[in-house]
């Protein structure tokens, strides 16, 4: 009795504290027509679960996952959007700020095969210019009600200048591998840039040092 008062008196547990322990916290997006598999990819790389009833998303929803790189903690705010028209307006304004995409397709469904070309330009007018993207082509468990060959999918991912993956959330086919290139690709960029940055730092400080010693040169001593 006396330790279960104890424990109503003790704070909740810190979870806002514990969610800010990271070193880096990668904002993704996952986007493609509505019924791709884009809930249930997040829900098998998230939860590993699956579920064959199709629930389409409202609007949009998010689920957080930790994975570490060169023993850095990076905190994944995955954002799964709705595929339907209709929510278009709210899921393009969380494009702005994301550092990745996962575009989805299904093999089994033209439809959403030709609708990658819209979805880039989407990515394109919305989000930064150096969002790093995806191109999966999901369900490829259904090889008998397949109409998109792989072949075809790589073409357009080459064309697009995208990474590619055909992948089953169902079968759990490359799920894993999807996000861990798309973070290693992130982590890549990072890196570049910020090699970039330190270069062009210190061109600018040798070029300072060059003038001041050249002015130095330059005067009477
Ligand atoms: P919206 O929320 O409307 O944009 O759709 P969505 O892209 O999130 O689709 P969702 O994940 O809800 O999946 C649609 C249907 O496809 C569901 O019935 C899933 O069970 C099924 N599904 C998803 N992924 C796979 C897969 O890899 N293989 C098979 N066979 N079915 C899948
Ligand atoms: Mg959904």
């Amino acid at each position: 009795m006396a330790s279960n008062d104890a424990r109503l008196h003790q704070p909740p547990p810190q979870k806002d504290a514990a969610d800010l322990n990271f070193d880096y916290m990668f904002k993704l997006l996952i986007i493609g027509n509505s019924s791709v598999g884009k809930t249930s990819f997040l829900f098998r790389y998230a939860d590993d679960s699956f579920t064959p009833a199709f629930v389409s998303t409202v609007g949009i929803d998010f689920k957080v996952k930790t994975v570490f790189r060169n023993n850095k903690r990076i905190k994944l705010q995955i954002w799964d959007t709705a595929g339907q028209e209709r929510y278009r307006t709210i899921t393009t304004a969380y494009y702005r700020g994301a550092m990745g995409f996962l575009l989805i397709y299904d093999v089994t469904n033209q439809e959403s095969f030709v609708s990658v070309q819209d979805w880039a330009s989407q990515i394109k007018t919305y989000s930064w210019d150096n969002a790093q993207v995806i191109l999966v082509g999901n369900k490829c468990d259904l090889e008998d009600e397949r109409v998109i060959a792989t072949e075809d999918g790589q073409r357009l991912s080459e064309e697009l200048g995208f990474q590619f993956f055909e992948a089953s959330a169902k079968s759990n086919t490359n799920v894993k591998q999807v996000f861990d290139c798309l973070v290693d690709i992130i982590c890549d960029k990072m890196n570049e840039t910020m090699e970039a940055e330190t270069n062009l730092t210190a061109n600018h400080r040798n070029r300072s040092l060059k003038d001041s010693s050249e002015s130095h040169g330059a005067c009477a001593c």
